[in-house]
Parts: C-alpha cells; structure tokens; sequence
C-alpha cells in the first residue's frame, strides 16, 4: 500500500478548511482510511511553529527566517503525521502544503524559486502530492470572507498586491503541471464549488484504491 497524498491549497478564505472537510466525509464514506491536516502544523510541536509564524509581532520577521520555519515545521509534520499515515496506505488529506511556500514565500515575498526547491529536496527527498486542488477566487473575495470570519494574522494584514502574487504563483505552477492540479472555482457558492469536488470523487476514489 502506499496511500495516497491530496493537498488543499488557494489564497485566505478559499474555502480550504471547508472543503477539506466536506472531501473527508465523501472519501469516509466510501470507505477510505483518511488522515485530515494542516500546514504549517499537523502536530503539537509544528502547531507551536505556526503560532510564530501567523502571530503578529513588533520584531519583522526576515524573510528567510520565515522560510526556514516552515520547513522546519513540515519536516516535523512529515516525520510524524504524513509519512507515516502514507505508509499505512491510507488517503492523507492536507490543508496547505510545499505549494503555498512558493506562493507566499516565493510569489509573495519574492524570495527565488531555486531557494525553495532547494529545501523542498532537502525536506522532503522525492515525496510529492499526488494531486493538489487548488480553490482558486479574486483575491477581495477570499479577503472578505477571512476578514469576516475576524482577527486578521500576520499573513492577513499583507496588502492586495501580495495576495494577487500569491493566486499568479498557484495558477502558474497548476499550468505547468497539469497533471497533478485540479483548480477549482472556490468564488461560487459553496453547494456549487462542493458539487465541483463530486465530479472529482470518482477520480481520487480511484486513486485512493491504487
Ligand atoms: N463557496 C463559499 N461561499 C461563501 N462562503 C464560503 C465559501 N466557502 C467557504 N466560505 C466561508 O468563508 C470562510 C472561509 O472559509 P475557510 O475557512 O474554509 O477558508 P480557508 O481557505 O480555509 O481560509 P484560510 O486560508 O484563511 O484558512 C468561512 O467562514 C466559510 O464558511
Ligand atoms: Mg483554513
């Protein structure tokens, strides 16, 4: 058995949370094993990285500190929670993952590519996603949404620029690996973006039974 690797990814209030859940009681039901998480965390001490790096604080935070923290925390995930379940072949589905690091750290922050998938080897070796759903909406959308759920993190309170960056680097990575993106329009109304997850079931069903 060797599981099977979904992620989950898109800009504040996609719908990401929401849906991962909605995605877990579909693949229960048909009767996979599924492991459900998140990034940057997915164990208590990763849980402890991603309060330093969404808490706003008076000292700015370097960019490549930032990058180093969610490496640190995904390699603790990895070793804990995502390896693990993966090799007890079951269906590990993952809010966040290597994508949004090249989205914020990379589209956001501008920090270069090269540096990121230098890490990406280092932490990861050759452990991909399978596939990633990528909840794609204009960026006032998803910051209305976030904005209306209350306070606003670290990442929150970037500017609009930052997260039109952030969509450009999810769509480009999806365009050019086709294969393993499914982009989904996350700007409709939830029973119609669910109703886009149905008609991806048979597919991740059959993936999930290998
Ligand atoms: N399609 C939708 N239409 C309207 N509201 C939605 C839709 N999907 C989710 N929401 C609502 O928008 C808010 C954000 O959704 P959710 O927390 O799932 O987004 P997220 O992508 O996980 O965000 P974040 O990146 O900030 O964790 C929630 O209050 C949720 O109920
Ligand atoms: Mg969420």
């Amino acid at each position: 058995m060797s599981g099977l690797f979904i992620t989950l990814e898109g800009p504040e209030g996609a719908g990401k949370s929401t849906n991962r859940d909605y995605l877990a009681e579909r693949l229960r039901s048909a009767g996979c094993e599924v492991v459900l998480t998140r990034e940057p965390g997915g164990t208590p001490l990763a849980e402890r990285i991603r309060e330093l790096l969404l808490a706003p604080s008076e000292e700015a935070m370097a960019v490549d500190t930032e990058l180093l923290l969610v490496f640190a925390a995904r390699a603790q995930h990895l070793a804990q929670v995502i390896r693990p379940a993966l090799a007890a072949g079951r269906v590990v589905l993952c809010d966040r993952f290597t994508d949004a690091t090249y989205a914020y750290q990379g589209g956001g922050r501008g920090l270069p590519q090269e540096r990121i998938a230098q890490l990406e080897a280092f932490v990861q070796g050759g452990l991909r996603p399978d596939l990633t759903l990528v909840f794609d909406l204009p960026v006032e959308v998803g910051l209305a949404r976030a904005q209306a759920r209350g306070r606003l993190d670290r990442f929150e309170q970037e500017a609009q620029a930052f997260f039109e960056a952030v969509r450009r680097t999810y769509l480009e990575r999806a365009s050019l690996a086709p294969g393993r993106y499914r982009v989904l329009d996350a700007g409709q109304p939830l029973a119609a973006v669910q109703a886009q997850l149905d008609g991806l079931l048979p597919e991740l069903l059959d993936r999930a039974r290998g």
